[in-house]
């Protein structure tokens, strides 16, 4: 049996059940590597206020670095019984350097490191999904530029509305994951407060140099209260939050990629490779990766709303319910990562279908706002405008005709004010370069935009 390191007062505590219950390890495993780090910097701080001797913070260094190597070698010797990572490698040091090693905890509790490792993790980690985020924006860019000369409907209510670029819709969601990467930045920012030092929540008497071990984290600057530093957890709900938007955007997208897969709609050809078959029906190519994307965003708001609830009521400042908060932290992040990372390949893997997108542009009416301007532009008041297409419209889907296919003197009959150049108002592709305005969905506009999200990229 292991002797707790926190055993002094215990006189029995060796009870295998409730050990493996409130054991964190498998869990807090993947923090070895920041929780390494956090003890290195704070022992070399601790043996340049003299607290620790410079042979101590040696030997502490060098049985520190060993047990790195010998997680990632998988030689190490991980026991359920001593709770958490923290434990178990300060028990490791102890055990190569004797009693020196125990001096790695002067100055020091469990509740500052453990906010130091799980910071420490998230910038790492959130660094590499903001990598992800912006190679997905390179694709969305690059397959906004290939398909400038195609046009596709948007949809309201799932119903046709007007013709735009396929790019402009595609850069809608550059604006989307732009907000999710700035979102990162402003979370990043607010938790890059170094808590090490913050001890048990009311500091130490030791002559400690925070700053010292804030440069060496390369945090921005430490935490100035040391009860909020080991009390809260904002700093994971914020990151949770910003995995939950950029899932939420991305199911969005998947959501419209699966209707354009359908048969019905026929828009898209997703490559095989992100595609399944069915055990039973030979002509299915299932899009099951966008449909596990959009499943998967289910998890990721679960996970917000298990931290939030965690966090709710809790007292200041420490309590073990806060051990409960990596799961959610670990899974939303990776979930995140992957889904991007993948969504990014995928979306470059689609092929447009010419043949079905066209098909679609001649349903549902799509110039019919178009008609109601050039009658508004001709003197009427947009209302009435509008009153004066419905009707037209009524005709022709009583006699089931395109708007195109009316005849001017049938175009008469229900305004005086519609000439021969009403055709012109009410082509798909007039419709689109007309469209102006900033923001708009013109070529001309969006090219704009091309070269100020290539601006803006290259600064990410
Ligand atoms: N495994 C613990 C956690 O993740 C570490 C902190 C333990 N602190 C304590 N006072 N029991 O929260």
């Amino acid at each position: 049996m292991i002797k707790k390191i926190w055993n002094g007062r215990f006189k029995n505590v060796s009870n295998s059940k409730v050990e493996k219950f409130s054991s964190s390890l498998d869990i807090d495993k993947s923090l070895y590597s920041f929780d390494i780090r956090g003890s290195i910097a704070h022992v070399e701080m601790l043996s340049k206020q003299k607290i620790i001797s410079i042979s101590d913070k040696q030997k502490i260094t060098k049985a520190l670095n060993q047990a790195k190597k010998e997680i990632e070698k998988g030689t190490f010797n991980f026991a359920t019984e001593l709770e958490d990572i923290h434990m178990n490698i300060e028990h490791a040091i102890t055990k190569k350097i004797g009693n020196f090693g125990k001096k790695i905890h002067t100055a020091r509790s469990r509740n500052d490191q453990v906010v130091t490792d799980v910071k420490l993790y998230i910038k790492e980690i959130a660094g590499n999904l903001r990598k992800n985020l912006v190679a997905l924006q390179k694709n969305i860019i690059k397959n906004s530029e290939k398909n400038l000369e195609l046009i596709i409907p948007f949809y309201t209510h799932l119903q046709s509305a007007q013709p735009i670029l396929l790019s402009h819709y595609l850069l809608a969601f550059f604006e989307m994951f732009l907000r999710d990467i700035n979102r990162i930045d402003g979370a990043m920012y607010r938790l890059d407060e170094n808590p090490l030092g913050s001890c048990a929540g009311a500091g130490t008497s030791f002559n400690i140099d925070r700053f010292s071990t804030t440069k060496k984290l390369n945090f921005r600057i430490p935490t100035r209260n040391s009860l909020d530093s080991v009390s809260d957890r904002d700093f994971i709900v914020d990151s949770i939050y910003c995995c939950s938007m950029i899932m939420m955007h991305l199911s969005r997208f998947c959501e419209d990629l699966i209707i354009w897969n359908s048969s019905e709609f026929g828009f898209i050809k997703i490559a095989d490779g992100y595609t399944t078959g069915s055990s039973i029906m030979p002509q299915k190519k299932n899009p099951d990766i966008l449909e596990l994307i959009r499943g998967k965003c289910g998890t990721v708001y679960g996970n917000l709303i298990n931290i939030l609830t965690n966090l709710k009521g809790l007292p200041l400042s420490y309590n073990r319910d806060l051990q409960e908060d990596k799961f959610p932290l670990f899974s939303s992040l990776k979930i995140a990562n992957e889904c991007v990372d993948i969504f990014k390949d995928l979306l470059d893997s689609i092929k447009f279908d010419n043949v079905s997108i066209q098909r679609s542009l001649n349903l549902g009416f799509l110039t019919a706002t178009d008609l109601g301007d050039y009658l508004t532009r001709k003197g009427l008041a947009f209302r009435d405008a509008h009153h004066i297409t419905g009707k037209i419209i009524a005709y022709c889907e009583k006699n089931n005709r395109n708007l195109d296919e009316i005849k001017i003197e049938e175009f008469k009959k229900f305004s005086k004010l519609i000439n021969k150049d009403v055709y012109k108002f009410i082509s798909i592709d007039s419709s689109v370069s007309s469209r102006n305005s900033y923001g708009g969905t013109s070529r001309t506009n969006v090219k704009k935009m091309i070269t100020e999200y290539k601006k803006i990229l290259s600064k990410l």
